[in-house]
């Protein structure tokens, strides 16, 4: 019987594997950067740690999670995203004690049972971060600067930022009602999870693929704390150098978001074209049973960064092939040399393989061919008599006898 991945779930190996490793690289020396620090938080949850959280009525809870019952016959789901479990991290281990204002950062799988198509999988990776116990709008911009840097280290040009201010409690409600006026009078009109928003979470409707042209006139009611909060952002965006537009219908598809929210879109990706999203949300860590804690973060798909990579010529990443291939045939005592070469060549931190001894000459020789080896050490019982090696530059198809002591100069005066 041949096992095949699930539909959405994907291998990944190679240069995509490289890919990825650099990206998280990049990300963790500008987080790094910013005081935030790693948490490590499990890949399953309770599933109403996510209902409670996302929501009720968003795609992500009513369709997209994956839960099951436990032998225990507990509820547990899959993470669909990482914010939940973070905060669920914080509240449980009593982080704001020791400090309130921390930082976090993760890297991870997440699990969403959506239709899988390009740039969108049922298993995919998130950078995230989590800033908690600061409610100015400096820490939203803090992390709207981190996700923009992350993106220019991994070398990602032509990003589109967009932001909106969701309002607070004082406008929110009556904006919404104002929105749930229009789906009142629209409703047969309207598509299936507009219907459904139209009670539960009318703002929801603004950013709905098919109904969204219903609400074009309509424009946020902030009120004026928020509208004071949405030009700090802007002129301390632009001060930063940071290229936005205001996008007063952007609305993201979790519940816990207040006030601001942004998504950088690229325009290289297909109709999956979010690469990062966010925003605030400041009643989350006490809805989980915490204080009432400020809190405003981010997360980034790597798998769209690591497409947008490959899509462009110029960011792929240069593949690193073995400087030394090591090659022995004949007696025990050749092998056994071989052997130490390759140990003491790897002690010197060069980059070398070999090894496969029990292999014909010719089929060593096609495997350090296969893996672009730069130079290849080749000793046999010959060779062991006379203290000395064969040192074949695969480039220059160059050959010489050189002794054991001066193999790794050779190779250094070459590679660097
Ligand atoms: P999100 O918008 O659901 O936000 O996901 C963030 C990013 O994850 C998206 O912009 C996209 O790049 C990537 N992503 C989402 N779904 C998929 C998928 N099916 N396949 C591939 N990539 C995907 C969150 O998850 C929030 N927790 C972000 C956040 C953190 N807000 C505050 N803190």
């Amino acid at each position: 019987m041949k096992y095949q991945s699930l539909k959405g779930f994907r291998d990944i190996f190679g240069e995509d594997a490289k890919t990825f490793t650099f990206i998280e690289n990049a990300a963790k020396s500008v987080l790094g950067k910013y005081n935030y620090r790693e948490i490590r938080v499990p890949t399953v949850e309770s599933a109403e740690l996510f209902l409670r959280s996302i929501g009720e009525t968003t795609d992500i809870v009513e369709k997209e999670m994956y839960v099951f019952n436990d032998k225990g016959d507990r509820k547990i789901a899959l993470r669909p995203e990482g914010t939940a479990g973070v905060v669920r991290a914080y509240v449980e281990n009593n982080l704001s004690q020791k400090c309130p204002s921390q930082k976090f950062f993760y890297i991870g799988q997440m699990f969403r049972q959506e239709r899988p198509q390009a740039g969108r999988l049922r298993e995919f990776y998130q950078i995230g971060c989590e800033y908690f116990g600061n409610d100015s709008v400096y820490a939203d911009m803090e992390v709207i600067l981190i996700a923009k840097e992350i993106l220019e280290k991994i070398g990602i040009k032509n990003i589109k930022i967009e932001i909106n201010l969701l309002g607070c409690e004082k406008c929110r409600p009556a904006f919404a009602n104002s929105v749930k006026d229009i789906l009142k009078k629209e409703f047969n009109g309207l598509c299936d999870d507009c219907k459904k928003r139209s009670e539960k979470n009318p703002l929801r409707a603004l950013d709905c693929k098919i109904d969204r042209e219903k609400f074009s006139n309509i424009e946020p009611a902030l009120c004026e704390n928020c509208k004071i909060e949405l030009e700090k952002i802007k002129t301390g965006l632009k001060n930063s150098n940071v290229d936005f537009t205001i996008s007063n219908k952007l609305v993201r598809g979790l519940d816990y978001y207040t006030k601001t929210v942004f998504e950088i879109t690229s325009d290289v990706l297909g109709s999956q074209n979010a690469v990062c999203a966010g925003g605030r949300y400041d009643n989350l860590t006490k809805e989980l049973g915490g204080p009432s804690m400020p809190a405003v973060g981010f997360a980034i798909g790597v798998d769209r960064l690591v497409e947008i990579i490959n899509k462009s010529e110029s960011l792929k990443i240069e593949v690193v092939n073995p400087d030394i291939f090591v090659i022995a045939i004949g007696s025990e005592e050749s092998l056994k040399c071989g052997f130490d070469i390759l140990t003491k060549i790897r002690n010197t931190g060069l980059f070398s393989d070999g090894g496969y001894f029990t292999k014909s000459l010719k089929s060593q020789m096609r495997l350090a061919d296969a893996l672009n080896s730069r130079f290849v050490v080749i000793i046999g019982d010959d060779e062991i008599k006379k203290n000395i090696v064969v040192l074949r530059d695969m480039k220059t198809k160059e050959q010489k006898e050189v002794s054991i002591e001066k193999i790794i100069g050779e190779v250094k005066n070459v590679t660097g």
